[in-house]
């Protein structure tokens, strides 16, 4: 298989948005998009997007994996980029409509079908860098990716940055492309510079999340994360782990903490990193002030494994989804 995102199924969903109305939406063959030079995404970054996956259960039929949730995040997105906010129905059934069309393509566990929907402002308008978007295009793109742990699940080492933010706080819990791009930069010097993985955001002391995962401590009776607010993305992993967690007996402890904690914490918790690409990655060393701190022996631990374990055999059907997570395609 292709390296995760570069592998496109033949079809796409799409919709447009003008005069105040979205336009009936289409499977179509996946082709470029005709943009016009102007369009406001190209030059104001109105934007955004949802990941999420699809699953092939032994009975041939796909399940879609908390689709009303990850469409309520992208309605979100989209109200605090001031784009047209495309009604659930209107997405959901787009996406069911194209897994349903490229049904072929979802690979077995653990592979699975990647889901991209995606949402652009086109107005063709260079002038408007205070204006949002009236017009705009959503599609679904959809791409087969294979196991993230083939191979092992190799622990990350991680650097802790107590100064920058991944972004802006009024966008932070937004899933826009500005926000990669702000942590791009930071990540790429980090890896150079410490030879890690990932950069954890940790602005003022207060650990937030990584460039494009959640960030949890787990100990054999307690998970510790970050309480939602605006300055991080509300991962629909993080809290299916949470869930999942608080049912199988931990301790959920949804909290702001430091770097201070985080460091003392680290000597006896298991670390890891939460979303839809890889579930749960284990974290097994941080960089702090240029001093590499492993995280317990350095050698992912067993709890992670076991809300992995938890939360895959839902997906899998290999477990009954008691919270009602799955959306049945046939
Ligand atoms: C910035 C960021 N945080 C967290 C996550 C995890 O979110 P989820 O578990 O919904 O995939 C992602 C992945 O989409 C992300 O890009």
């Amino acid at each position: 298989m292709k390296p995760f995102g570069t592998e496109f199924c033949d079809h796409i969903a799409i919709a447009t948005y003008a005069d105040g109305a979205w336009s009936a939406p289409s499977i179509e063959p996946l082709a470029p998009l005709p943009m016009h030079p102007a369009s406001h995404v190209f030059h104001y970054a109105s934007t955004c997007f949802e990941g999420f996956k699809a699953y092939r259960w032994a009975d041939g039929k796909g399940r879609i994996f908390r689709l009303p949730d990850h469409v309520a995040r992208m309605q979100r997105s989209a109200a605090s980029l001031r784009l047209p906010i495309p009604d659930a129905d209107l997405l959901a059934g787009m996406v069911v409509d194209v897994v349903h069309k490229n049904i072929d393509d979802i690979p077995e566990p653990p592979a699975s079908l990647y889901l991209r929907p995606t949402l652009i402002g086109t107005v063709q308008n260079i002038g408007a860098a205070a204006a949002p978007s009236p017009e705009a295009t959503l599609f679904v793109l959809c791409s087969p990716v294979g196991d993230y742990f083939a191979g092992g699940a190799a622990a990350l080492k991680l650097l802790v940055e107590d100064q920058k933010a991944r972004t802006t706080e009024q966008l932070g819990s937004t899933k826009t492309g500005g926000n990669y791009a702000a942590a791009l930069g930071p990540t790429l010097d980090a890896k150079e510079k410490y030879g890690v993985d990932q950069v954890l955001f940790c602005p003022n002391g207060d650990v937030q999340e990584t460039g494009a995962a959640n960030f949890l401590l787990i100990s054999d009776d307690e998970i510790i994360t970050k309480s939602l607010d605006t300055t991080f993305l509300h991962g629909m992993t993080r809290d299916s782990i949470l869930k999942l967690g608080a049912e199988l007996g931990y301790t959920i402890s949804e909290r702001p903490f430091t770097v201070d904690e985080l460091l003392e914490k680290v000597k006896t918790y298991e670390a890891c990193l939460s979303g839809t690409a890889a579930t749960l990655s284990p974290v097994g060393a941080l960089v702090y002030h240029g001093k590499e701190i492993p995280v317990r022996d350095g050698q992912p631990g067993p709890n992670r494994k076991k809300l992995q374990t938890a939360l895959q055999n839902i997906q899998y059907g290999l477990e009954p989804d008691t919270h009602g997570w799955l959306t049945e395609v046939s």
